[in-house]
């Protein structure tokens, strides 16, 4: 008997409706793929990032890992981000994390979860970067602060990257996003990060702390 059976249902229903929409979509996906963003998201089932920019299968590429990091010595990230810079010409990287981000949440409580706690120690040092400020914040709004904070770093990451330094240093149009997804409403906000060459960076990146509050 196959496994996951309703699964492959699903999946033959929905290629016989892309088919009947669109009769070419398929053949045309098969010869090339030309996304112009690379999407870095958090694996939380509830932020999947086509759906929520409503774009169609080859119009985003996409790295998810716990927590949307960008860590400089992840392997996984790095490539990703190689290929779509320096192969496929992505001219926006977005980093989008999410409000009720669970494994912001477990880093800032210092929760024991296993493995996991590894990783999302790069939350944790985020938060302990900018514990001051945290503190200062009615108890209610940290959380959220937090997952906002965690996703300007990550943009900020993003930018340091050998990847990106030398996409701008040959003049490559390149900006890198920073966003974040309201499971509640659906909704995008842009943290108004947005970095788009060397020259400015730090400045945009101490105006988007600025904005949402946090003393640098
Ligand atoms: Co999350």
């Amino acid at each position: 008997m196959r496994r996951l059976a309703e699964l492959f249902q699903r999946n033959r229903d929905w290629a016989a409706r892309q088919t009947a929409a669109d009769p070419e979509f398929f053949q045309r996906l098969s010869r090339l793929q030309a996304p112009g963003y690379l999407w870095i998201g958090c694996s939380d089932s509830r932020v999947p990032a086509n759906q929520i920019v409503d774009l169609a299968p080859g119009e985003l590429f996409v790295h998810r890992n716990v927590a949307n990091l960008a860590v400089h010595t992840d392997l996984n990230f790095l490539s990703v981000l190689q290929f779509a810079v320096d192969v496929l010409g992505v001219a926006h990287v977005i980093v989008c994390g999410h409000y009720g981000c669970g494994g912001v949440r477990a880093a800032a409580q210092g929760q024991r979860l296993g493995l996991i706690d590894n990783w999302l120690r790069h939350v944790r040092d985020v938060h302990d970067k900018h514990a001051a400020s945290l503190a200062s914040l009615p108890e209610g709004v940290r959380e959220d602060r937090l997952c906002e904070l965690n996703v300007i770093e990550q943009a900020w990451n993003v930018s340091q990257t050998t990847v990106v330094l030398d996409a701008w240093a040959r003049g490559q149009t390149l900006a890198v996003h920073a966003w974040v997804y309201g499971i509640g409403d659906g909704l995008l906000r842009d943290l108004d990060v947005t970095i788009e060459g060397l020259a400015g960076a730090e400045e945009r990146y101490f105006d988007a702390l600025r904005k949402i509050g946090v003393a640098v």
